[in-house]
């Protein structure tokens, strides 16, 4: 198995011209974005560029396009092999090329340029990034006390939305929980006891909404989407006061970290908008589709998984005296193994971006591609890590996967962190600072869930950028075995 490789220098692969077309400026782009949301869809729509050039990486266009974008085009890096270079920051430029080809306004973010946007080479990237690592590192021991407190209430709900009207939208309850989780394990104040109340999930989805509706279709007539979310920014005065209220808390609810922020030389203002968008669109963004995307595959698998986690964490949990701890968690090799499959099958951000900063060799698994200084790269993430090169029936859930020492060998292909699990978020790369924390959380969905339960059974849609979980039936442990 070939190891990632994206060399600037010799290659040992036969060089290739990048296969592709862009078309006709303005109007194939447009075409392009109606195929890639309405008549295509996302995977068919690199699929049939695959199999049309006989290659995995290609030239494209990437929507939104006209006039949302000033530049469609891009070179898609499609495997395993050729994905990795987009996480080289050596080699790639990751200013402003968060959310891709467009940029929303910074008026959404205070009048800054927060530290998703920044490239490794400017300032205050090291500076917001370690304050994250601060805050991660000084509340590690809150996390699981906060997931526990939120999420036994979330479960409690569940269970009489259940027994009343025969179903649970977990989406729902989840957005509102791990909002409250959030704020609860950063800073120490549930944002529903201030004077947020519970309205900072429904101001926080509104101001996320508008940095990525030019990403999203609703279901709505295809002219009206066309018009009002993929061709030109919505205005940001729409979120305005929400945003503002959203200040507010993190104002007053992270006043140590602020402090820090000082410390480290960072304007406290700057510090506060970094600290919303990396709690609110990273983490909440990121909550928002992880733990409905790890109960949907769990719903969608055998039954027999349920009674091999169930007795994992229990019997783990019961060794270490009855209590979750991050020690008890860190054995749970089949639970660990089931949360990277989930974050493997659907990477919960699906698409990355990085500009060559010099001319550029990269490798796929058969040839070897030149790249000129100043191209767009483009990953789409689910084909570098669904990648039947790399991965045995790569679009199977398989939740013992990564157990034993084959499994292990498997562990660096997964790299929804913008970079492998098995490296480590640095303030000089661009991997994701939450990679661990992410982790753990989504360990403490399934840990939690089986405590409480051996089975259960849901309705499993798409919704937005994610999966959308019904749950139809619980099956609560019986109370003997419950820890
Ligand atoms: C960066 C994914 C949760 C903070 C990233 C990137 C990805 C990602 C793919 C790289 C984007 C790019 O540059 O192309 C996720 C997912 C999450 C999650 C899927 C949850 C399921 C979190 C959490 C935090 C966080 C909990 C809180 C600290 C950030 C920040 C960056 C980032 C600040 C920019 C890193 C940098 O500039 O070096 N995340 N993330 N994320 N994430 Fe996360």
């Amino acid at each position: 198995m070939a190891e990632g490789a994206a060399t600037s220098t010799a290659t040992t692969l036969p060089v290739r011209d990048i296969p592709g077309d862009y078309g006709i400026p303005f109007a194939s782009a447009i075409r392009d974005r109606l195929d890639f949301y309405y008549f295509q869809g996302q995977d068919k729509y690199f699929q049939t560029r695959v199999d049309k050039y006989h290659s995995t990486v290609v030239r494209l266009n990437v929507p939104p396009g006209p006039f949302m974008a000033t530049d469609p085009r891009v070179i898609a890096v499609l495997d395993a092999n050729s994905f990795p270079i987009l996480f080289d920051v050596s080699k790639v430029e990751k200013k402003d090329v968060f959310t891709g080809t467009y940029m929303p306004s910074t008026s959404l973010t205070g009048g800054y340029r927060v530290c998703s946007y920044l490239d490794p080479s400017e300032p205050n990237h090291a500076k917001v990034k370690q304050l994250l690592f601060n805050i991660l590192a000084s509340r590690k021991d809150a996390v699981i006390p906060a997931f526990r407190a939120n999420f036994t209430a979330l479960f409690e709900t569940m269970e009489s939305q259940v027994t009343a009207a025969g179903k649970s939208d977990f989406n729902k309850l989840n957005d509102n929980t791990s909002f409250d989780f959030l704020g609860e394990a950063y800073f120490g104040v549930r944002p529903s006891s201030t004077a947020l109340g519970s309205t900072g999930p429904t101001k926080s989805t509104k101001w996320l909404f508008l940095q990525l509706c030019p990403l999203m279709t609703l279901g709505l007539p295809k002219i009206l989407e066309e018009l009002l979310l993929h061709t030109f920014p919505l205005p940001p005065l729409i979120a305005k006061c929400d945003y503002k209220a959203l200040y507010k808390y993190f104002s007053s609810a992270a006043g140590n970290a602020l402090d820090n922020a000082e410390k480290l030389g960072l304007k406290r203002d700057e510090a506060c908008h970094n600290l919303l968008f990396a709690t609110v669109f990273n983490s909440y963004g990121g909550m928002k589709v992880l733990l409905p995307g790890i109960l949907g595959w769990l719903a969608k698998a055998d039954k027999s998984l349920h009674v091999r986690l169930a007795k994992e964490i229990r019997s783990t949990v019961l060794a270490e005296g009855g209590k979750v701890t991050l020690n008890a968690v860190e054995k749970m090799d089949l639970t660990r193994s089931v949360v990277y499959e989930a974050l493997r099958m659907d990477p919960p951000v699906k698409y990355q971006y990085g500009k060559a900063k010099q001319d550029l060799v990269i490798e796929s698994h058969d040839a070897a591609f030149k790249v000129k200084k100043g191209e767009m790269l483009f990953g789409y993430q689910p084909f570098a890590t669904r990648d039947p090169k790399v991965f045995d029936d790569a679009d199977r859930f398989i939740g013992d996967r990564f157990l034993g020492d084959e499994g292990k060998k498997l562990i660096k292909y997964v790299v929804w962190s913008n970079g492998p699990e098995s490296e480590s978020p640095t303030v000089s790369n661009k991997q994701c600072p939450g990679k661990d924390f992410v982790v753990l959380v989504g360990r403490l969905l399934v840990v939690e869930f089986f405590l409480r339960y051996d089975t259960f059974t849901a309705d499993v849609g798409t919704v937005l950028l994610g999966s959308q979980v019904t749950v139809t039936s619980l099956t609560k442990v019986a109370a003997s075995s419950s820890d």
